[in-house]
């Protein structure tokens, strides 16, 4: 599994950091939807679905936070401890958010509105459509 994680360019001066994102520049799509987490407590584990045909980028933009991205026949863990670093999670990835720092701020862009019937909450299901898709071809 090739995991995509975009480093974006700050425009660092003497007074800090500013990071700029523009769709189809930095972001490979059109951003419908911005949201964010922050007061996770410890020990949750967020997310734990896939997504049928949306796109996402995942940016913790304070503090730090692991994911987990499995496509149903390897899953591979991703660190995310810089606000400059973007993790790209496509559609047909499980994904599953945790160890989050009590100071983490994990923001999503994501590349249509929110709606309930593009999620894949059981991971059979889940397992069940990603190998169905690979034995078609
Ligand atoms: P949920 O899907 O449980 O979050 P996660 O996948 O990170 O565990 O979403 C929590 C609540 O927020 C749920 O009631 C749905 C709502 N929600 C929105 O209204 N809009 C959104 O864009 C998202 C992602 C969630």
């Amino acid at each position: 599994m090739q995991v995509v994680k975009y480093m974006f360019q700050p425009h660092g001066d003497d007074r800090g950091q500013l990071i700029a994102l523009e769709e189809f520049k930095d972001i490979p799509f059109s951003v419908k939807r911005v949201y964010y987490m922050y007061d996770t407590k410890e020990g949750v584990v967020r997310g734990k679905h896939a997504h049928k045909s949306l796109q996402q980028i995942l940016i913790c933009i304070h503090g730090s936070c692991k994911i987990l991205l499995d496509n149903g026949f390897e899953k591979k863990v991703v660190p995310l401890e810089k606000p400059y670093e973007g993790l790209y999670v496509a559609n047909d990835m499980w994904r599953e958010m945790y160890d989050f720092s009590p100071d983490a701020v994990l923001m999503c862009l994501a590349s249509d509105y929110y709606d309930e019937s593009d999620y894949i909450r059981d991971y059979d299901e889940f397992l069940k459509m990603v190998h169905e898709k690979q034995e078609k071809g």
